[in-house]
């Protein structure tokens, strides 16, 4: 038992393990972070609806989107921001997404509501396509749970498939947010309501911080009576000076920051969106 709690509560190596895709594909979880994202009220798995909606009319009206452009959105969810470009009248929208949950929800969502939006389900580290946009985006933080090296491969493939006049906009975590993290430990039975398993489960959940990266990880050690498992959540935190790093050798640079999606001005605060074109 003290060598197996020593393990459970280890502080991992920074980035050792990926196990994003668990969290959005195993079943029971998947279905809790649909429900996530369709709570209008909570900006839990996505945002808020009215700060959805006032961020695609701004993205729409910033960057003159119309029925000739073509957007594309990395970890597109449920579809709750292509659904409101093709309303916008936006030409092509693409949504990408590993989550099966997430897509077949999207699908019968355009295919109800007769709106032609193209869905593809899969890794989008992976994806390629020929064709070039308009707007990419890469919305609610996600960029912070990808590790250095994903993120390089993510950074080239939008070099490849963004318009000379293009834009990316994504939102990350920022180094203030980090500065007010602290590592803590917890062990509860069936932590988050039932949230891992519908199974009876104990959960271990250790949060460390990697204070010269700005990297903060939970990560969760689940015992149920038949099997035991891990969940690694990394949070990268950026600044627009390490954004830009990461971008230069890609031939992108930041445009512009600013607060959020809506183009909120930059103030300080956990968050903060920047929008990226080929330097
Ligand atoms: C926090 S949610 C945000 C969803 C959506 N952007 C929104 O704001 O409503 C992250 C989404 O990215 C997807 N995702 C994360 N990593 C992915 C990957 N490597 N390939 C495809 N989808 C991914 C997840 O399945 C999930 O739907």
């Amino acid at each position: 038992m003290f060598k197996e709690l020593n393990a459970a509560t280890a502080k991992p190596t920074i980035w050792s393990e990926y196990t994003a895709d668990v969290l959005w594909t195993d079943r029971h979880i998947a279905e809790q972070m649909l429900a996530y994202h369709l709570n209008p009220e909570i900006d839990a798995a996505s945002r808020s609806t009215g700060f959805i909606s006032d961020s695609v009319s701004w993205l729409v009206s910033e960057f003159d989107l119309d029925e000739g452009s073509k957007t594309i959105d990395f970890g597109c969810g449920p579809g709750l921001y292509t659904q409101r470009f093709k309303d916008a009248g936006i030409g092509t929208v693409v949504g990408l997404d590993f989550s099966e949950n997430s897509i077949s929800y999207a699908q019968q969502k355009a295919k109800a509501s007769n709106l032609a939006i193209e869905y593809h389900l899969g890794n989008y580290l992976e994806y390629s396509d020929p064709r070039t946009f308009d707007l990419i985006t890469l919305v609610m933080c996600d960029l912070c749970a990808l590790s250095p090296s994903q993120r390089f491969t993510l950074f080239a493939k939008f070099k490849s498939i963004l318009k000379p006049e293009g834009v990316i906009a994504l939102d990350v975590y920022t180094e203030s947010r980090f500065t007010d993290l602290t590592e803590d430990l917890n062990v509860e039975k069936n932590a988050m309501n039932g949230f891992w398993s519908q199974e009876e489960y104990w959960c271990i959940k250790s949060s460390f911080t990697y204070d010269s990266d700005l990297v903060a990880l939970d990560k969760y050690v689940i015992y149920e009576e038949q099997r035991e498992w891990e969940i690694y959540n990394w949070l990268q935190h950026f600044t627009v000076e390490m954004l830009d790093t990461e971008l230069d050798p890609h031939g992108l640079e930041v445009q512009t920051s600013y607060n959020d999606l809506r183009g909120t001005p930059l103030a300080d605060g956990s968050e903060m969106a920047v929008i990226i074109s080929h330097a």
